[in-house]
């Protein structure tokens, strides 16, 4: 496979320049003489990555911001440089990046965000909620939220739906109903209100080197302080709701099944394993992580296949055939390979998190390029997913790329929508039997058309549809 920039492999995974290496410069954009890329950056992040790629090869330095306030940091997009960050090399690289700092502040010290003893602490506990036997379990739930919007998109009035928001509501009410054990109608309202203003501003800020101080009151800082209070008051209703119902209803014991029955039994335990702010700080990321990442990798999934009939037909038909009119179990997700993979190739094209970022502790080696001590680096499942020497014509919609003897042989890291490494996204395989399930739902009981064609796009925490996703559906 030839990468773009000369890449020597270092192999050692191990956080050391080599001599040589070290010579060599890491090559990137010039940008505008007074603020490097900052423009660039703001305005358009996923095609000035893209850009930085095509022109400058697999490891880029970037700068941005005015000369003496001047910002630098470095993309890597090799796969071998990716593994290097997330993998072989995560000790050395840390959630320290100006990026998770402000998610930090926003969202608290959740599993998402927190490091060393805490994260060991927390990841621990939540851990056999994620167990894929336990996971298998959740496919019911599923089924339950899937059907509901299947019958809601029949009394559509014109049968015009955009997707965006419908799948952001369906993976918002079943991530709530499975972890924590409640209905959110009330909840919906709140986080579609509030999630897209934090967004905003923990997008803003992690990429600006002059920040003004949260606690000023600029009309941001204020509007940003008044959405967070909502979500935080949201999250204690929500505990408050769940520690004061009465669990089982034939026991009147307590359910001890979901995440905040287990968040809240550890809160109360004597040795402080997780204090209330803790617990409130796992269910902010929870409804959080938990929802958008696959609400956003559903909705791309059936807007191609509203784009493209064949394929939708193809898929629908493998569903009708495996499923017929019975409920999805989780022992119907290895019997649907043609929608897994239509899945998949949705997450290449539009990764729910297009940017991964990380701080190098040492200075280290990275796909044969010297990185400095402290470095902000950002891994891009957007660039990687669409570079060239990995993906033969990145942009078209391909499926069969993942059926099996195409995968064989590609870099574990060529396509990795759920990030890799220690800290892996939690929620992989949730989130695989939530969609799959979904989907095979919702395609046996409609077909869709695509009304728009491109969907735009931008990198917020999440990637953010930026305009609408429209189809017409014709129940079946
Ligand atoms: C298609 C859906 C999803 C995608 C694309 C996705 C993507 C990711 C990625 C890339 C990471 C790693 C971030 C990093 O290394 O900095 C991550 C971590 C995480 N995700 Fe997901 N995610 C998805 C679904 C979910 C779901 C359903 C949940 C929860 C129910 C979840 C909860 C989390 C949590 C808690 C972490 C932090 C894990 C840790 O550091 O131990 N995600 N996710």
């Amino acid at each position: 496979m030839a990468l773009t920039n000369p890449s020597p492999r270092t192999g050692s995974g191990t956080a050391h320049p080599s001599p040589t290496s070290a010579r060599r410069p890491i090559p990137g954009p010039a940008g505008l003489p007074v603020i490097g890329s900052l423009l660039d950056l703001h305005r358009d992040s996923l095609g000035a990555f893209l850009r930085a790629q095509r022109e400058h090869g697999d490891v880029v330095r970037l700068e941005a911001g005015p000369p003496g306030l001047r910002s630098v940091f470095y993309a890597v997009f090799a796969p071998e440089g990716v593994q290097q960050v997330l993998a072989t090399q995560a000790a050395n690289f840390r959630k320290d990046h100006p990026f998770y700092e402000e998610v930090r502040q926003s969202f608290g010290n959740g599993l998402l965000t927190s490091q060393d003893a805490d994260y060991l602490r927390q990841r621990r506990l939540v851990q056999p909620l994620f167990t894929r036997r336990r996971v298998d379990g959740y496919a019911a739930a599923v089924a339950t939220e899937a059907d509901a919007v299947a019958a809601r998109w029949r009394s559509a009035a014109d049968g015009v739906v955009d997707l965006v928001p419908e799948l952001n509501r369906l993976a918002l009410r079943t991530v709530a109903r499975i972890l924590f054990g409640v209905d959110t109608e009330a909840a919906v309202t709140a986080i579609h209100r509030c999630a897209p203003v934090i967004n905003d501003y923990v997008v803003r800020r992690a990429y600006t080197p002059v920040k003004i101080p949260r606690d000023w009151p600029t009309p941001r800082n204020l509007r940003n302080r008044r959405v967070t209070a909502e979500l935080n008051a949201l999250c204690d209703r929500i505990i408050a709701e769940r520690r004061t119902a009465p669990g089982d209803a034939t026991t009147g014991e307590p359910d001890h099944n979901d995440l905040l029955s287990l968040l809240a039994a550890a809160g109360n335990d004597e040795d402080g394993t997780l204090d209330a702010t803790e617990v409130r700080e796992q269910v902010l990321i929870f409804l959080l992580a938990g929802h958008e990442t696959t609400a956003t990798s559903m909705a791309f999934t059936l807007h191609l296949l509203a784009r493209h009939p064949d394929e939708q037909s193809r898929v629908r038909a493998e569903v009708a055939h495996v499923l017929g009119d019975r409920t999805p179990t989780a022992a119907d997700l290895d019997r649907l390979p043609l929608l897994t993979r239509a899945f998949k190739e949705s997450m290449r094209l539009y990764p729910a998190a297009p940017v991964v970022s990380r701080r190098a502790v040492e200075a280290t080696e990275v796909a044969g390029f010297p990185l400095p001590a402290g470095a902000d680096v950002v891994v891009a499942p957007w660039v990687t997913h669409r570079h060239p020497d990995l993906w033969e014509d990145p942009e078209r919609f391909d499926p069969d790329r993942f059926a099996p003897e195409r995968e064989a042989g590609r870099h574990r890291y060529a396509w990795f929508p759920f990030g890799g490494g220690p800290r892996v996204c939690i929620g992989q395989h949730f989130s695989m039997l939530e969609s799959v399930l979904a989907l095979a739902t919702l395609l046996r009981s409609h077909e869709l058309t695509a009304l728009d064609q491109e969907v735009p796009v931008a990198a917020g925490i999440t990637l953010q549809a930026t305009g609408p996703a429209r189809v017409r559906l014709r129940a079946l």
